[in-house]
C-alpha cells in the first residue's frame, strides 16, 4: 500500500489507540492444586444447606484435611455470619500480564490480575461476596452479573493447596445452576434436604439437575437435615416434626447413599447466629458429619 495515500483530512492529533476492555478471564489457575470439590446443593430453600457445607468444612478440617468455602449465594450470602467472619476483609493481590506479583507502586493495567485471600477461621479457608458487602446491603443483580461475581468467588481466589473445596450453591436449580456444575471440574454434589415432602420434591429437581446429560456430574449422596427434634433438656426424645424418613426414602429412590441425618437443634441454630458452628464440639451435630465424611472420604 502507498503509505502516502492518506484518506481525509489531515489530522495533527491523531486519537491514541485505546487499550481493548477485556471481558472477564477467569481460568482454573486458582483451583490447580485443589484435590476434591464439592457442591452443596438443595432445590429448596432453608433446608440448611450452608449449615451442613460450614459443619462439614470445619468437621473435615478436625480430621486434619486441607478445607476451604466457597459461598456461591451470591444474593444471600450467609457464611460470614455463619463462622463469625463478618466485617472481614479479604487482601486482594495484584499480579501483572506475566502472573509476577505487580509492585506497589506500579500502576494497575488492564492486563493485571486480582487475585483474592480468602479469609481463615477454625482452621478453613472462607470466600463470600458479603466480605465485599454490607450486611444490609441487597445484592439485586441481573443473571449474567451474578454467574460472574459467583465464578469469581471461585475463580478467582488464592487457594492454595487443599484436599477439598466445598461449594455452598443458592437454592434453586436455575440457570446460574447449571452454568455453574457445567464449567467448575467438580467432584460431586451432597444434597440437603429436609424429611419433609415439599422439600423432597425439590431433591428430584436437584437431582435432575446433576444428572442432566449436559451436567452429568456425580452425586454424592443426600443429607437429611432437621430429621427430628431433640430438646435439649430430653435428649434421648425424638420428634419427627417434618415427617420420618423422607431423606432416606428420596435416597433408595434414587439409588444414592444416604450420608446422614442431622437433628434439629436449637443449639444449631444459635451456633449459626453467633457464629460458632455446632461442630466445632463433639455432639450430634459432629458426629453426623464425622460419619457423612467416612462415606465421602476420597483417595488422596
Ligand atoms: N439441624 C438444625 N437444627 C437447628 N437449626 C438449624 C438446623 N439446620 C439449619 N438450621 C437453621 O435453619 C436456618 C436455615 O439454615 P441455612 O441457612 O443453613 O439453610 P440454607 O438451605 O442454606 O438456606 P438458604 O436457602 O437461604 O441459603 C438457619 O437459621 C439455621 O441456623
Ligand atoms: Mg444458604
Amino acid at each position: 500500500m502507498n503509505p502516502y495515500d492518506i484518506k481525509g483530512p489531515y489530522n495533527p492529533n491523531p486519537p491514541k489507540p485505546q487499550p481493548k476492555k477485556r471481558p472477564l478471564e477467569l481460568g482454573m489457575e486458582q483451583l490447580a492444586e485443589v484435590s476434591h470439590i464439592i457442591a452443596v446443593a438443595s432445590g429448596k430453600g432453608g433446608v440448611g444447606k450452608s449449615t451442613v457445607a460450614v459443619n462439614l468444612a470445619i468437621t473435615l478440617a478436625r480430621q486434619g484435611y486441607r478445607v476451604g468455602l466457597a459461598d456461591a449465594d451470591v444474593y444471600g450470602p450467609s457464611i460470614p455470619k455463619m463462622t463469625g467472619t463478618e466485617g472481614e476483609m479479604p487482601d486482594v493481590e495484584v499480579y501483572d500480564a506475566m502472573g509476577e506479583p505487580l509492585p506497589e507502586e506500579a500502576e494497575i493495567t488492564e492486563d493485571c490480575k486480582e487475585i483474592m485471600v480468602p479469609i481463615e477461621k477454625y482452621g478453613v479457608k472462607w470466600m463470600s461476596i458479603g466480605y465485599f458487602a454490607r450486611p444490609e446491603q441487597a445484592l439485586i443483580w441481573r443473571g449474567p452479573m451474578a454467574c460472574n461475581a459467583l465464578k469469581q468467588m471461585l475463580l478467582q481466589v488464592k487457594w492454595g493447596e487443599l484436599d477439598y473445596l466445598l461449594i455452598d450453591l443458592p437454592p434453586g436449580t436455575g440457570d446460574i445452576h447449571i452454568s455453574l456444575v457445567h464449567d467448575i471440574p467438580l467432584t460431586g454434589a451432597v444434597i440437603v434436604t429436609t424429611p419433609q415432602a415439599v422439600a423432597l420434591a425439590d431433591v428430584e429437581k436437584s437431582v435432575n439437575l446433576f444428572r442432566n446429560p449436559q451436567v452429568d456430574k456425580p452425586i454424592l449422596g443426600i443429607i437429611e437435615n432437621m430429621s427430628w427434634f431433640t430438646p435439649a433438656e430430653l435428649p434421648d426424645n425424638r420428634y419427627y416434626i417434618f415427617g420420618r424418613d423422607g431423606g432416606r426414602a428420596m435416597a433408595e429412590k434414587y439409588g444414592l447413599p444416604l450420608l446422614g441425618q442431622i437433628p434439629l437443634v436449637q443449639s444449631v441454630r444459635e451456633g449459626g447466629d453467633e457464629g460458632v458452628p455446632a461442630a466445632l464440639k463433639e455432639g450430634p451435630v459432629f458426629d453426623a458429619m464425622s460419619a457423612a465424611v467416612e462415606m465421602i472420604r476420597m483417595p488422596e
